[in-house]
């Protein structure tokens, strides 16, 4: 029997949509909040809680003040994080997240050892690695959010430039969550339909750079980054998960030989079922994204230097 209990740690704008999302869907039985600031975490439990009462499937909302309150999760994704600011450099925003993921990953050891964990804290690829280094766990446990999001993007962009087929769009987008992810134009379809057939080389390429500027367009609009397509997107990573549905979608996850690179985190597609990661998809790359997936790795492996020079694993 798959278990239905979900812990979120971190309750602010992409945590909360998440647990609103699922409380939407009916997928579990249970969505525990946890922030390192309670209000915030209690407040919007009661609030997402209320919202449960007209959803089709009730979930029980609830919020803990400690981190040990997350007990025996089967799922508990992880979007606590500090956002940059000020004179913050890259660096140091990249030390002080990977020490909060350090404390949580501490604390889910301990109360939900046999919890899938869900990344979704920025920056995405080297925040699951450090999941990885961290637990120690099988790396079919432990996967990053952001393919699902950004193939969402992409399938926007997609629907903007035909004009039809919404529901029918397959898009699929790989590599790192920053400046170099890898969005598969040849890869999509509408309806069944090579997206190549629908529209010129030119718009594929158009699609292509919005897809990639899609986080910071939104950034641009509201002074902050987006919650409600992370939140729904984490929610279809959760279900199904939960209900092993075996669906394929791309996942910052652990290579070992994969794609012919180990000791990394990337985007790639996974299956996706009760253990997590059921399988890793290997595709044919020409020497175009041969070079694009390269390129990729190596601003990921780029974090992950920084981390060791800082003598963060030690
Ligand atoms: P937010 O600032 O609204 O929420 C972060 C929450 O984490 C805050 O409520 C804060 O109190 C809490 N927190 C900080 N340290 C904590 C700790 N040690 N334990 C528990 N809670 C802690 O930020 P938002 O917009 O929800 O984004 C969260 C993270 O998700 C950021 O790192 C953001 O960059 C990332 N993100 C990733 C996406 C992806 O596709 N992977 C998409 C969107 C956001
Ligand atoms: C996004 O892509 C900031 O990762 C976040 O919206």
């Amino acid at each position: 029997m798959v278990g239905r209990r979900v812990g979120i740690v971190g309750a602010g704008l992409v945590g909360a949509t998440a647990a609103y999302s699922l409380a939407m869907l009916g997928t579990c039985h249970e969505v525990i909040l946890y922030d390192i600031v309670p209000e915030v975490a209690f407040g919007k439990a009661i609030d997402i809680g209320q919202s449960a009462s007209y959803s089709k499937k009730g979930t029980i909302i609830s919020a803990v003040e400690e981190p040990s309150g997350l007990k025996d999760c089967d799922i508990v994704v992880i979007t606590a994080g500090v956002p940059r600011k000020g004179d913050m450099t890259r660096e140091d925003l990249l030390l002080i997240n990977a020490k909060i993921m350090k404390d949580v990953v501490g604390n889910i050891k301990v109360h939900s050892p046999n919890a899938v964990i869900i990344c979704v804290s920025n920056p995405l690829d080297v925040m699951t690695y450090v999941i990885h280094r961290m637990t120690g766990w099988e790396k079919n446990r432990i996967l990053g959010m952001a393919g699902t999001l950004d193939s969402a993007r992409m399938a926007y962009q997609i629907q903007k430039k035909i004009g039809f087929g919404s529901s029918q769009i397959k898009s699929m987008v790989i590599g790192d969550h920053g400046q170099n992810m890898i969005p598969l134009p040849e890869l999509s379809s509408v309806g069944g339909v090579p997206l190549s057939q629908l529209v010129s080389a030119d718009a594929m390429e158009e699609i292509t750079r919005k897809t990639k500027e899609g986080g910071a367009e939104i950034v641009k609009y509201l002074g902050t980054s987006a919650y409600y397509a992370p939140g729904r997107s984490i929610a279809v990573m959760v279900e199904a998960i939960l209900d092993d549905s075996r669906i394929v979608m791309p996942s910052s996850v652990l290579l070992e030989g994969e794609y012919g690179y180990s000791d990394v985190t990337a985007g790639v597609p996974v299956v996706l079922g009760a253990k997590g990661v059921e399988k890793i998809i290997e595709l044919d790359f020409d020497a175009a994204r041969k070079a694009d997936f390269e390129k990729s790795v190596a601003s990921i492996r780029d974090g992950i230097r920084i981390l060791e020079e800082n003598n963060f694993f030690a």
